[in-house]
This record gives structure tokens, C-alpha cells and sequence, in this order.
């Protein structure tokens, strides 16, 4: 080429990229002094800026929550705007389960979603159900039916916003908690996640959560609750999970609605949608509960999100799923799959912008479902600083958050039967044995989603109940450990812990809840001991309890108490006293599923609960 071309061509092509620069630099100052990026602005004035300047790729980016696990290529972030994104049950970062890396992989993946023109911040949102449980070394509560048994919102909202805290100190920003579903069979999967078949009790605890994770109004300070999952979640026909309730508009009104006028009441930012139906209909695809009822008559002013995958099975056509569940009132949709997978966010995207198109989904409803986003990203300032406090990442499992965790235990224990006064027991009795597996299992203390989505083994820091024993008695007491519950000539008392295998969701659906052979077996062999029998029951749920409650001396509900054992240990041997309260009616028998009254007595009613 001669001289003079190369002279020419590199003057155009410095030209090109100097008018590039001009072109972007102009833009980066027409955003960044534009009236959305101005916090003396009103949050209302923020947000029809904002919209007015948005593409309806931009818009219909801001609806899509994709999952970690699936977004392999990080650009897509800036590329289509994500407005969200979140780690399902076992979606994790890539590298060590710490907080230290969960923060610089969320503070990552935020980043990029400040790349894009418009610089709208993105919000990760993630399963804290009883404590940070997707993290390792967090503090983990009791599930929700502990907490129900405790009768006691302030402590519930004190739960939670430790847990808000060790969120935050990972970067996060929304929880997808509180699950506020009034159960009504024992035999669903998820009854460990509701906190009671009381719609009363539910609305309390509900109303208590959401003040802990948001505090009184949305701030900077606030980590978004989500209450879940709309609506009848726990009324399915036998406790199916995703499955159908079938009652009137009344009885679902009357069981299922309060809790959500609680949570709104108590200024709730985001609700997600459930997968189960209502006589027949698909909660996803329900336009008169999910715009006629919580939008309008509710009032709700947040928005609401799908659950996982959960548009794509209202029909097998992906597209018209979109259609149904937009114009039924959905604002953001949990997408988990990407390139390579049907149903994947790209797929979502130019399905919606061809809706908009055909004139099939208006604007006016793709400019209510991202005004409402906006409106939350602005309320909690992550246009300002959506920074991480380092002070947040260090109290990660600290002391004090334990020691609040331990007494939620405490409170959470239900005494079922305590003959001749067996408990408490003395702190220096001779020998004591502990029996089961379970007494020195955290995972299944803990139960479903730890670490991950079904929870199981010894994947965090906690205190089994073994330890929490051996760290109270005196030092002069023996304490001996038989798992299978042999050898134990010569104890003063046998402490017996039996319970459920770790579950999470529809696998944890059960149609027999009979406590199993093995954990009647060990306790007729403690019984057999002569020694007084103190069991403890790990579960999720009442369990059919056969000869065991006859068999002990003493029986606690312990549900799935979480990492602090200790909180048990002090109960035991009387440094607190049992106060917890049934927060449903225990079965005495199969038929008794449901809270079914017509098959006779149960063996305990709601509210059931001994001291001493
Ligand atoms: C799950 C659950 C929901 C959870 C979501 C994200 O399927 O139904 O409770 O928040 O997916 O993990």
C-alpha cells in the first residue's frame, strides 16, 4: 500500500475511534447527569426517567432473573441487560463455598450489569430460608415450623435480620424468604418451610420476617424479602408438591390470602408466584389473583417474580407460556436455562419482543412489570452504592449471631411428654448414653437447603446435640455414644435422637409418615435399658409416632433446630425452660392427615406444648 493510503487510512480509523469515543463519553455524562441518577429525585421521578430512556430490549431485559449455574458466558449480562440473577438450590460460585468468594463472584456479575448504557444495577437473589444456608460457616436458624413453634415474631424478625446481614456481607441483596404457605397436610415435602397451619400464627411470623430483612421501610439498609410462594402452595390435595388445590374462593381467601396481607402490610418488595395450581389453573397463568386480586385489590406496589422454570409448564409452548404468564401479571421471570437448553433466556427475550410486536403483550404491561423493578432498585439505592460493607463479612457466623440462633432453638423445642419429671436432667449424673445416628449428624439437624439444595452430612460448622451433651454436663459425668443404641448397662439416662433424612421440595413428599423401624427399634431398645428415656425427634413435620411416645420418658419436637445444638442441650438439663408451642395438630394415625378433624381426636392439637 503506498505511504500516502496508510497516512489516510490511519488518520479514518483514528478519526472513527476519536468520534467513538466522543459518541461514549457524551453518553456516559448524558447518563450519569440524567434526572434517574439524581437521589434527590423523587423514587417516582427516578423511575419515569429512566423508563422514557429505555429500549424495549433494555426493558424486557430488566424481567429476566437468570441462574448462575447457567449464564456460561458472563457478557450476556451487559448484553441483554439482566435484571437480575440468582443461585438456585445447588447453583454456586466456582471455586471454595466461603463468603469471601461469594461476594467477589456476586460483586463479578454485578459489574457487569454496570457495562450496559443505561448502568441499571443488577439484583441477585438467593434461597436464605433459615439463615444464609447456601454458604459455608453462616448461622442457620430453625426451619420455619421451629420458628412457629416458638410463638414469638420478634425473635423471628431478629432471625432474620441477622440472616439479611450475612446476605449483605456477601453482596446480596434479595432473599427469596419468607415461604409464608399455611400448610395444611403434613405429608408435603416443604411443611418444614411454613410456619404453621394457623393462618393467624403464619401472618404474624410473616408480617415479623419481612420487617427483619427489609427493616420498617426499604432502604440501603434493606435486603428484599420475597414472600412466597402465591398462593396455596401448602393447601395442595394430599400434600402434593406442585400439585392442585381444590377449594372455594372463600376457604382460599380465608386460608391462604392473610399471610400476603400481612406481608404487604409490612411493606413486602417482591412475591413470588407459586407452582401449584387452584382447581386446576395454573397459579402462573391466574390473571385474576395475580393482577385482579394482589395488584389491585391487595394493593401490592413490588413485584412479582416466577418460580423456577415455572411459566414453562403452563403449556408446551414456550412462547404462548410467555404471553399467559406476562399478561397474567408476572413482572420478572426466573429463567434458569441458557444457550443450548430450551426455554432459555434468549428464547425469552425474542419471544416477548415479538409479543410486544403482534401486539399479543402491550406495552403499558411490559412498562407496569419494569417500573416496578425500578421502583424497588431505587428504593433500596443500589443506583448509589451497591457496595458490600467489609464489617457485614466478617460477622458471617459470628458468636453473636449464634448465640440469637441458639436461643431460637430454645424457644423452638416442644415438649410433647415429660413423666415423673425426667426432665430436666442433672448436669453430673454419672453415665450418660446418647443413642441414633442422628445425635451427631448436622445434616440432618439441619435438614434441606444446606449448603445444598437437599442438605445432608457434615457441610458446615455447627454443634451436633453429641457435643451440646458433652459440653454441659459436669466434667466428672460420662458421656458414652452408641449410635446403634447397644451396650447401654449403667446409664442414668438415655438421651435417644431419631428422625427424617434430609429433603428439600416434592422430594420430600411423603404418603406414609410413620416414624421408621429403625428409630422405633432404638428406642425400644433404650426403653429396654431400664434407664429414663429422653427422645428427641429431628423432623420436618409431625411424625406417626407409634410406641415410641409411650416408650420415652420424656419427648421433645425438635423439628430441624439448624447449627446451634447447644440451644438443646440447655433445655435438657434445665438451663432454659421448654416454651415452644405446637404450630400444628400432631396425627395420631394416617387418617389424621390434613388437619382432617372428622377421624377423631388428634394426639396433640395446634398449640400443644409442656414447661416445667
Ligand atoms: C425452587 C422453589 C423456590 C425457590 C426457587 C429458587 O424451585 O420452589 O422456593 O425460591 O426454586 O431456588
Amino acid at each position: 500500500m503506498k505511504l500516502k493510503t496508510k497516512i489516510l487510512t490511519a488518520l479514518g480509523i483514528g478519526c472513527y475511534w476519536a468520534m467513538m469515543m466522543n459518541f461514549f463519553s457524551a453518553q456516559a455524562k448524558e447518563t450519569d447527569t440524567a434526572p434517574y441518577m439524581d437521589p434527590s429525585e423523587s423514587v417516582e421521578a427516578r423511575v419515569t426517567d429512566l423508563l422514557s430512556r429505555m429500549t424495549l430490549d433494555e426493558k424486557i431485559g430488566q424481567m429476566v432473573q437468570a441462574d448462575l449455574c447457567c449464564v456460561s458466558n458472563r457478557a450476556d449480562i451487559a448484553k441483554y441487560g439482566f435484571g437480575s440473577m440468582l443461585s438456585g438450590g445447588d447453583s454456586k460460585p466456582t471455586g471454595p463455598n466461603t463468603p469471601e468468594n461469594w461476594l467477589q463472584t456476586v460483586n463479578d456479575l454485578k459489574s457487569w450489569a454496570l457495562k450496559t448504557r443505561l448502568k441499571i444495577p443488577l439484583i441477585y437473589g438467593i434461597d436464605a430460608v433459615h439463615g444464609h444456608n447456601d454458604v459455608v460457616g453462616t448461622t442457620l436458624f430453625p426451619h420455619h415450623i421451629g420458628m412457629g413453634a416458638t410463638h414469638d415474631p420478634a425473635l423471628a424478625e431478629e432471625a432474620e435480620r441477622i440472616t439479611a446481614s450475612e446476605v449483605a456481607g456477601t453482596g446480596i441483596r434479595w432473599v427469596f424468604a419468607p415461604c409464608i404457605a399455611v400448610v395444611q397436610d403434613e405429608r408435603w415435602g416443604r411443611t418444614y418451610e411454613s410456619y404453621g397451619q394457623d393462618p393467624a400464627l403464619v401472618s404474624e411470623m410473616a408480617a415479623a420476617s419481612v420487617k427483619g430483612f427489609q427493616g420498617d421501610e426499604l432502604s440501603p439498609h434493606s435486603v428484599l424479602a420475597c414472600a412466597k410462594h402465591f398462593i396455596g402452595d401448602g393447601g395442595t390435595q394430599n400434600g402434593i408438591d406442585q400439585g392442585n388445590a381444590v377449594c372455594d374462593e372463600a376457604t382460599l381467601r380465608r386460608l391462604y390470602l392473610p399471610p400476603y396481607e400481612a406481608a404487604i402490610r409490612a411493606g413486602v418488595g417482591s412475591i413470588m408466584v407459586s407452582y401449584s395450581s387452584w382447581n386446576g389453573l395454573k397459579m402462573h397463568a391466574n390473571k385474576y389473583l395475580l393482577t385482579d386480586v394482589l395488584k389491585g385489590e391487595l394493593g401490592f406496589k413490588g413485584f412479582l417474580v416466577s418460580d423456577w422454570a415455572a411459566i414453562d409448564e403452563i403449556s408446551p409452548d414456550y412462547k404462548y407460556d410467555v404471553e399467559t404468564s406476562i399478561n397474567a401479571g408476572l413482572d420478572m421471570i426466573m429463567i434458569p436455562y441458557g444457550p443450548g437448553h430450551p426455554n432459555n433466556y434468549v428464547e425469552f427475550i425474542n419471544d416477548l419482543k415479538d409479543l410486544v410486536a403482534e401486539r399479543k403483550v402491550s406495552p403499558a404491561r411490559i412498562d407496569d412489570a419494569v417500573s416496578r423493578i425500578l421502583r424497588i432498585k431505587f428504593q433500596m439505592g443500589l443506583f448509589e452504592n451497591d457496595g458490600t460493607d467489609p464489617s457485614l463479612t466478617a460477622q458471617i457466623g459470628s458468636t453473636e449471631h449464634r448465640q440469637i440462633a441458639r436461643e431460637c432453638v430454645r424457644e423452638s423445642l416442644v415438649l410433647l411428654k415429660n413423666k415423673r419429671h425426667a426432665l430436666p436432667l442433672a448436669k453430673d449424673l454419672k453415665h450418660i448414653t446418647v443413642v441414633g445416628e442422628a445425635a451427631n449428624d448436622l445434616g440432618v439437624q439441619c435438614g434441606g437447603w444446606t449448603v445444598s439444595w437437599q442438605g445432608s452430612g457434615q457441610v458446615t460448622r455447627g454443634t451436633t446435640i453429641l457435643q451440646a451433651v458433652r459440653d454441659i454436663v459436669s466434667p466428672q459425668t460420662q458421656v458414652r455414644f452408641s449410635p446403634d443404641g447397644r451396650n447401654l448397662a449403667g446409664a442414668d439416662a438415655v438421651i435417644a435422637v431419631v428422625g427424617e433424612p434430609p429433603y428439600a421440595e416434592g422430594l420430600g413428599d411423603r404418603t406414609n409418615l410413620d416414624l421408621s423401624a429403625g428409630d422405633s427399634a432404638l428406642i425400644a431398645r433404650a426403653k429396654a435399658s431400664g434407664a429414663p428415656v429422653i427422645t428427641i425427634l429431628l423432623s420436618g413435620r409431625p411424625l406417626i409416632l407409634g410406641r415410641a411416645l409411650g416408650s420415652s420418658d420424656a419427648f421433645i419436637a425438635a423439628w430441624l433446630p439448624g447449627t446451634e445444638g447447644e440451644g438443646i442441650a440447655d433445655v435438657l438439663f434445665g438451663d432454659a425452660k421448654p416454651t415452644g408451642k405446637l404450630p400444628r395438630e400432631w396425627p395420631k394415625n394416617d387418617r389424621q392427615f390434613a388437619a382432617n378433624a372428622m377421624h377423631g381426636r388428634p394426639l396433640f392439637r395446634d398449640g400443644y406444648g409442656l414447661t416445667y
